[in-house]
C-alpha cells in the first residue's frame, strides 16, 4: 500500500512516499533563514512550511515515480512541535486525504524518532531500550512491543540537542550547534576540563542539561574566552562538553538496560548521528549488547519516519472509517502527553 507522509513540526519541511514500510522517496527541505537568529523563529517556520509544502509534495511524488491517485494513505505529524508549523502540515495532510477520500493517520513525532530505527532494516525486534535525543526532546523509553511503551525518564529542563545548540551559541558557533560542536570536538581533548554531570533528585532515569550549559558559561567567563579564544581552546571545550553530554546519556541508558535486563539499545533523534556518541555506545557490543542508530538521513527530522509510524498505526488498527472520520478531528498539540506515550 502506498502512503504519503508529511513532517512540519519544526524547521524541516519533509514529504515521503512509502510502499508499506519501505521508503520510496523522502524529500527534506531545511529552512536556513533561522541561522542568522541562532535558533528557530516559530512564525518564520510556519510561513516557510506554507510556501514549500506543495513543491516538496510534488518533488516526493515525482521522485517516487507515483501519482497522487496511487496514494492510499496519508499521515502527518500532529504532536509535539511548534504549533503553527504543525498546523500547516497537519491541515495540508487532512485536506489531501479528504479530497482523495483515503484514510488519514496523525503521528506523534517522538514515536516516529523511536521507530526510525526500523527504517530500511529487515528485522523489527522487541523489546528494546530506546534513547530519543533530539533538539526538543530527550526520552528514555522501554519499548516492549509496537505502541507498548513505558517512559522511564525524560529531561527536566533542556533537551540534549538544545544543550548542544545553546553551548554552540555561547562559543560563537552557528545553529544547529550539534554538528558544529562535533566538528571541533574531533580535534580537541575531551579531558581538557571536567564539566559536571547532573544528578536529578527523585528519578533515576531523568536527565538535566541546563546545569551543564551554565557550567560551560561560567567556565568561559572564568577563562575570559572572548579575549583568549583560539582554535585549540575551542576544540578542547567542544570535546569536553560533548564528553559530558554524551556520558550523561550513555550512563542512564546503560543503567536502564541493566535494570530491565535488556541487551538491545536503539538510539534515535538528531543527536544520535553524533559519531562520538555512536562510538561510546558501540563499545557495549563487546559485552553482548545489540546497538543501533538510524541511518543519518533518518536521524534528524524527516517524513519517512512519520510514514513508517502512519503505516504501523493503520496496519494495527485496520479500521478505515476510524481514520477517515475521527482522525480528521484531531488537532495539533505543542506538548507530548507522556502518560499516553
Ligand atoms: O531530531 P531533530 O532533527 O529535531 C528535533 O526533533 O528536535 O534534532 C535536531 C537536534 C539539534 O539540536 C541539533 O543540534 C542536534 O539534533 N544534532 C546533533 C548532531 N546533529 C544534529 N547533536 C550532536 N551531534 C550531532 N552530530
Ligand atoms: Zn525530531
Amino acid at each position: 500500500m502506498l502512503s504519503l507522509s508529511i513532517e512540519t513540526s519544526c524547521d524541516e519541511t519533509s514529504v515521503a512516499v512509502l510502499d508499506n514500510d519501505k521508503v520510496i522517496s523522502n524529500i527534506i527541505s531545511s529552512q536556513i533563514s533561522h541561522v542568522k537568529f541562532g535558533g528557530v523563529v516559530p512564525e518564520i517556520a510556519s510561513r516557510e512550511h506554507l510556501n514549500k509544502i506543495i513543491e516538496i509534495t510534488e518533488l516526493a511524488l515525482s521522485e517516487s515515480g507515483k501519482e497522487l491517485k496511487d496514494i492510499k494513505l496519508i499521515s502527518a505529524t500532529s504532536e509535539p512541535g511548534l504549533i503553527g508549523a504543525l498546523l500547516t502540515g497537519l491541515n495540508f495532510g487532512k485536506s489531501l486525504s479528504m479530497s482523495l477520500n483515503i484514510p488519514f493517520v496523525p503521528v506523534n513525532h517522538i514515536h516516529a524518532h523511536l521507530y526510525s530505527n526500523f527504517l530500511n532494516k529487515d528485522k523489527t525486534e522487541f523489546p528494546f531500550i530506546s534513547l530519543i535525543v533530539s533538539g526538543g526532546h530527550t526520552l528514555l523509553v522501554l519499548a516492549e512491543d509496537f505502541f507498548k511503551h513505558k517512559v522511564l525518564g525524560k529531561t527536566v529542563d533542556d533537551a540534549a540537542g538544545e544543550a548542544f545548540d545553546k553551548v554552540a551559541k555561547l562559543l560563537g558557533l552557528n545553529y544547529p550547534g550539534g554538528p558544529e560542536i562535533e566538528k571541533h570536538a574531533v580535534n580537541g581533548n575531551k579531558d581538557y576540563h571536567k564539566f559536571p554531570l547532573a544528578h536529578v533528585k527523585g528519578s533515576e532515569f531523568d536527565f538535566s542539561f541546563s546545569g551543564l550549559k551554565t557550567s560551560v558559561l561560567y567556565f568561559l567567563k572564568k577563562i575570559d574566552f572572548a579575549n583568549v579564544k583560539n582554535d585549540e581552546l575551542l576544540n578542547n571545550i567542544c570535546a569536553s562538553f560533548q564528553n559530558a553530554a554524551v556520558s550523561s546519556l550513555f550512563n542512564k541508558t546503560l543503567s536502564a538496560a541493566e535494570k530491565y535486563n535488556i541487551r538491545n539499545i536503539k538510539v534515535s533523534g538528531g543527536v544520535s548521528s553524533n559519531k562520538y556518541l555512536q562510538h561510546k555506545f558501540n563499545f557495549l557490543k563487546d559485552s553482548g549488547y545489540s546497538i543501533s542508530f538510524p541511518e543519518k538521513k533518518y536521524s534528524t527530522d524527516n517524513a519517512a519516519m512519520i510514514g513508517l509510524v502512519g503505516y504501523y498505526k493503520y496496519k494495527f488498527s485496520g479500521d478505515k472509517n476510524y481514520f477517515l472520520n475521527e482522525s480528521l478531528l484531531i488537532n495539533a498539540k505543542a506538548k507530548v502527553d507522556y502518560e499516553k506515550f
